[in-house]
């Protein structure tokens, strides 16, 4: 009799095998973090394009966003301009939570989830930029996030000259983050920087986004295809 935990085994390994050869990747969750026009959603979409290509299942999403309910709440905080940063938090934070119960559900259906943004750009904004209280911040969020983190995460990191000349240049929908100025998508990027040298877990890759498209998405395709 065959026992089950050898039949386990063998669905590991045939999942883990292209029909060509090639090792299949177990699904990840991906994150993409950064200042504004950092390139983000680019890298995100080429990602989204090369994994859907290799045969694998993606969930792209974003932050604020990804549910029905998290994208009313984007619009809220993206439109008004909330002056408490703990009000704008929370918001953040709830539909944060909503958007995590859907992630959990795709990761468990084998898909592949990348995120334009997470719980990084809280900690960059709300506490590095804004002031908020990091071990608040970093409280709720753990309490909303049912242990789900990313396993990598790219950080886009930008000059700031380089950044406003984008935001100029661009023909995007601005909203109150754009309308920043230069103090504070500096003190954005320096708490980037920041959480990416407390990185205790190899988590996040820094690269440099003055790079151009196709160099720093092949480096990207290079880390996803060595993960674990
Ligand atoms: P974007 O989709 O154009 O990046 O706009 C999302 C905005 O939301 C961006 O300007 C940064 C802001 N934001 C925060 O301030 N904190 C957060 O935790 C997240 C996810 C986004």
């Amino acid at each position: 009799m065959v026992e089950w935990f050898s039949i386990y085994i063998i669905n590991i390994q045939i999942y883990n095998i292209r029909i060509y050869g090639e090792k299949m990747i177990t699904a990840k969750f991906i994150t993409f973090e950064g200042c504004e026009a950092s390139g983000k959603s680019t890298q995100a979409l080429i990602l989204r394009d090369y994994l859907l290509g290799k045969g694998y299942k993606v969930f792209l999403t974003k932050e604020p966003g990804g549910t029905i309910l998290a994208n009313k709440l984007r619009d809220i905080i993206l439109h008004n301009e909330i002056i408490d940063v703990l009000t704008e938090f929370l918001l953040l934070s709830a539909a944060r939570r909503d958007h995590i119960l859907e992630i959990k559900h795709k990761l468990n259906e084998g898909y592949f989830v990348i995120s334009d943004r997470f719980y990084d750009s809280s900690i960059a904004i709300q506490s590095v930029a804004k002031g908020l209280d990091l071990q608040l911040v970093n409280y709720i969020t753990e309490n909303i996030l049912e242990g789900i983190h990313p396993n990598i995460t790219f950080l886009l990191d930008i000059n700031i000259e380089t950044l406003y000349r984008r935001l100029q240049n661009s023909d995007r929908l601005i909203n109150f983050y754009d309308q920043k100025d230069r103090h504070f998508h500096k003190r954005v990027k320096e708490g980037f920087l920041q959480i990416a040298k407390q990185d205790r877990s190899d988590r996040i890759v820094t690269i440099d986004a003055a790079n151009d498209i196709e160099i720093i998405s092949e480096e990207i395709k290079n880390y996803i295809a060595n993960l674990k």
